[in-house]
């Protein structure tokens, strides 16, 4: 056996004349997290799809756990678990039941239920039925239901999106107990602090080619860092900053200075100081961190926008 958990090569999915994944190349380790960031519409459920048996490939080989998905399909299918972008939970049955019925599909005992509504803080609810649920209980149900029996390869499709603040770090902290336990995790996501928390590895998905990859801190190396946005009243008020702020960029058509910083109180104190001791104000003042849009830009020369037909 090796030690790659999903190896894809030459990857190609199209739509009709609609190319979606233009040949892309990835490896995952065992027992690592790998995380496919993209925008909307970049292709990530296509790739999810494709390499959970679910859609088949035009072109190129992908290996799940050793199996080749194209050929042996149910070997593949016996190691996975997959949390679908859309919570695939049966709405007119109570939380509970949906997971008695995963567990009778694997042929395991009911008795992996009730920790697990446990864990997902899902104790309380789960007599009740998943219409009441609210959409971050979904998402935990439905997570729930992908860890019965125990798989060695997660993939979870946007887990996040749409979630609470709250929920939302439940989450992450389960994606840190399953890779504790030896889980490879492969994670769509449109997040780059999410990618950043939890991922060892990154790809970045853009118009069907992997336009980065590497880990969060390779990534970071290749995007601008956080910034301090000085906004002033009037031109020679922002010409005074600049000669002042010497490592900033300038926009002169919006009056603004971008400072490199990294937004900290002490970073910030120091700054509105030296503003200060040169009796300069600034009319706004907002700070900055990288987001899935610098990155693109960064790496594509675009803005992420939406991926469009
Ligand atoms: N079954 C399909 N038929 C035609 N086009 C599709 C189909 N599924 C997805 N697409 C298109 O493929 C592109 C990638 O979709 P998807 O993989 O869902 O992206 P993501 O998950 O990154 O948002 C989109 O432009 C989408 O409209
Ligand atoms: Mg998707």
């Amino acid at each position: 056996m090796t030690s790659s958990a999903i190896a894809v090569s030459g990857l190609r999915k199209a739509y009709g004349d609609k190319t979606v994944l233009d040949g892309i190349d990835f490896e995952v380790r065992m027992g690592t997290v790998f995380s496919l960031l993209g925008p909307n519409g970049a292709g990530k459920t296509t790739t999810v799809n494709v390499l959970t048996t679910l859609q088949k490939a035009d072109a190129g080989t992908v290996r799940v756990a050793g199996h080749d998905v194209a050929t042996e399909t149910r070997a593949v299918r016996a190691v996975l678990g997959v949390t679908g972008q859309f919570a695939a939970v049966d709405e007119l049955l109570t939380g509970r039941e949906n997971l008695e019925l995963m567990a009778d599909l694997k042929r395991v005992s009911r008795r992996v239920v009730a920790p697990l509504l446990e864990r997902f803080e899902l104790a309380d609810a789960g007599t009740k039925l998943v219409s009441a649920y609210s959409g971050g209980m979904r998402r935990k149900l439905d997570l729930a239901m992908t860890l019965v029996g125990d798989p060695r390869i997660i993939f979870l499709d946007e887990p996040t999106t749409g979630l609470d603040p709250r929920s939302r770090r439940t989450m992450w902290a389960i994606v840190r107990e399953l890779v504790a336990d030896g889980v490879t995790i492969f994670l769509t996501t449109q997040y780059l602090d999410e990618a950043d928390q939890l991922a060892d590895r990154i790809a970045v998905l853009d118009h069907g080619h992997l336009v980065a990859q590497g880990t969060s801190e390779e990534l970071k190396r290749q995007i601008p860092g956080s910034h301090v946005r000085l906004r002033f009243a009037d031109f020679a008020t922002l010409d005074a900053a600049a000669r002042i702020f010497a490592d900033a960029t300038r926009d002169d058509d919006e009056l603004s200075l971008r400072v490199p910083g990294d937004g900290g109180s002490k970073a910030l104190r120091s700054l509105l100081d030296r503003l200060g001791e040169n009796a300069l104000e600034a009319e706004e003042f907002s700070v900055h961190t990288p987001d899935l849009d610098d990155v693109f830009l960064a790496l594509t020369g675009r803005a992420s926008a939406e991926v469009t037909a």
